[in-house]
């Protein structure tokens, strides 16, 4: 498997790309998200305050009172169960005293807060730690972004940014341009990423063209504007530089000690083989060097920056001037290795020292032409593998099992009413969050093979008792009737007794549950 994805960031991944994964959540069992540091257990008190997100409840727990804002919602996962009881849990971690927990999310994350994404190579695959420019901690305009399934989530887009991705996916579906700034309109949109008081949130453009230029593509994070707001979130946790000069790369929040390199490039430069070419010939095996942070990237103004740094910049500057040296030879003889045109290098030793090159043009000597044909020849032979791989790779993938296998988010919202909590359930609340994505997308006109025909995706909704619910076509997107959905007359009624009074089992009391959604839409049909 190794060798396959050396093969494709070798010979076809030009991309730079990454997926970028969102990582707080605002789920009920998230100790995180609780004042006391932990969640609800026993006969707690609830306390969600008004604004507060959707809460994703996914766990099974009792609690002795819900105490709900004006307008919010809870969200029952699959199999989960939300009990109420007078008595006392002992179980470890559960104080036998009731006492108040309060949801503490009550502030949305920022979009553009590196802390809250983590970058991986596939779409639930580990984060990947190495070193990464500031910038280039968010969405950068080809990442992948992916809200995975099973969780609910509370994001501060901000105001007046103009963020792009290549994809957006949300709990398995996939976005366009479009269908997301409906669904930013829609009640679940706005839950998840809430409009701000000021101002009109960001806009998203989800290009849906990847990255697929040899020369690398820009991040699009270093303009002025985003950067500036993503420094405003990142610059209070930069280290103070440890050198008299530090220096300043372009999308990097913190200042750091080493070397900058920036290049020109010219045609037939490819960035994998400058990133590979340069950590081989100068970083590799050295053990002097094996602190030295190294990173390669396209900025927006076209150029390449490669930065080297560490502790204290001295070793990172001494391998920033051998890559200087190694560039300058080659552009001496042609730039025929690396296809650069031009390299200006700082250091945080010394004042900046821009290097033009003479004669670009100039030697053609080189290669005889027998070696040249082999090397196009090898080059074609390795790309056919490359591809063939990469090719049965992407098969395996499109035909694996739904990692996740969460299906249907089974809905309950709850709303107080005169000050008392009334528990209110939509006479139909198909609402799946992670839908049936080959259905859903296909009704939207958009049909990306990477996400589709996953057999199990066209599975029958795991409890239909609690889903007392429209056919699935309907099911697409939050497709709420805010106007009457969730004005339910039967809880004006004793039923709402019944559900806060302490029931004797977890079990009847989701019975209970269920029979009142059954009951409620037999009530609105009739
Ligand atoms: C509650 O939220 C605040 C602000 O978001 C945060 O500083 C604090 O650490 C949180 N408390 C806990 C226990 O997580
Ligand atoms: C909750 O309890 C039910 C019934 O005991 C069980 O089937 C289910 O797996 C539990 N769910 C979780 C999230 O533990």
């Amino acid at each position: 498997m190794r060798i396959v994805v050396i093969f494709i960031v070798i010979f076809i991944g030009q991309s730079e790309a990454v997926f970028k994964r969102w990582l707080p959540n605002t789920d009920f069992g998230n100790p995180k998200n609780w004042k006391s540091g932990r969640p609800p257990c026993g006969n707690d008190i609830v306390v969600i305050q008004e604004e507060s997100p959707s809460v994703f409840l996914q766990i099974n727990t009792t609690i002795s009172e819900l105490r709900l804002p004006k307008n919010g919602e809870i969200v029952l996962g699959p199999d989960s169960t939300l009990a109420f009881t007078n008595n006392a849990d002992h179980s470890a971690g559960c104080l036998s005293s009731a006492s108040e927990k309060e949801f503490n999310a009550t502030y949305p994350s920022d979009w553009l807060d590196p802390k809250n994404w983590c970058s991986s190579d596939t779409e639930t695959g580990g984060c990947i730690n190495s070193p990464r420019l500031d910038s280039e901690m968010v969405p950068c305009r080809y990442d992948d972004v992916v809200f995975p399934k099973g969780h609910s989530y509370f994001v501060n887009l901000d105001i007046g940014f103009d963020l792009t991705v290549n994809t957006l996916k949300i709990a398995g579906k996939s976005f366009t341009s479009g269908t997301f700034s409906d669904f930013l309109g829609s009640r679940e949109g706005r839950l998840m990423f809430p409009v701000p008081r000021t101002g009109s949130r960001s806009t998203m453009t989800i290009q849906r063209r990847s990255c697929n230029d040899p020369t690398g593509c820009a991040c699009g994070n270093d303009d002025d504007k985003l950067l500036k707001h993503i420094c405003s979130i990142q610059s209070p946790h930069c280290r103070l530089a440890q050198c008299k000069s530090s220096l300043q790369p372009t999308g990097s929040c913190c200042r750091i000690c080493g070397g900058i390199l920036t290049l020109t490039f010219a045609s037939g430069f490819r960035l994998d083989k400058l990133r590979d070419g340069l950590k081989r010939n100068v970083l590799d095996g050295k053990d002097e060097y094996k602190n030295v942070v190294f990173m390669v990237s396209k900025t927006t103004t076209n150029k390449i920056q490669i930065v080297l740094s560490d502790e204290n910049g001295l070793k990172s500057s001494d391998a920033a001037k051998q890559m200087e040296e190694t560039l300058d030879n080659d552009i001496a003889t042609g730039g025929f290795r690396y296809g650069v045109r031009e390299v200006i290098l700082e250091t945080s030793q010394d004042s900046s020292k821009p290097v033009t090159p003479g004669a670009q043009k100039g030697s053609q000597e080189s290669m005889p032409g027998g070696e040249i044909a082999g090397i196009v020849v090898g080059l074609f032979v390795v790309l056919l593998i490359g591809l063939l791989l990469a090719f049965f790779v992407y098969r395996r993938k499109t035909r694996g099992p739904d990692d996740l296998g969460f299906k249907v988010f089974d809905k309950m919202s709850f709303r107080n009413k005169f000050k008392k909590p009334q528990v209110e359930v939509p006479p139909s609340f198909g609402f799946r969050f992670g839908g049936p994505s080959t259905e859903t997308i296909g009704t939207q006109g958009f049909d990306n093979p990477m996400y589709g025909s996953n057999p199990l995706e066209n599975e029958k909704p795991l409890d239909l008792e609690l889903m007392p619910t429209p056919p699935i076509d309907s099911e697409e997107q939050p497709t709420f009737d805010t106007e009457r959905g969730f004005d339910n007359p039967l809880y004006d009624t004793a039923v709402q007794e019944s559900f806060f009074s302490d029931p004797t089992s977890i079990n009847s009391d989701a019975l209970d549950l269920k029979q009142q959604a059954t009951d409620n839409q037999n009530d609105t049909n009739a």
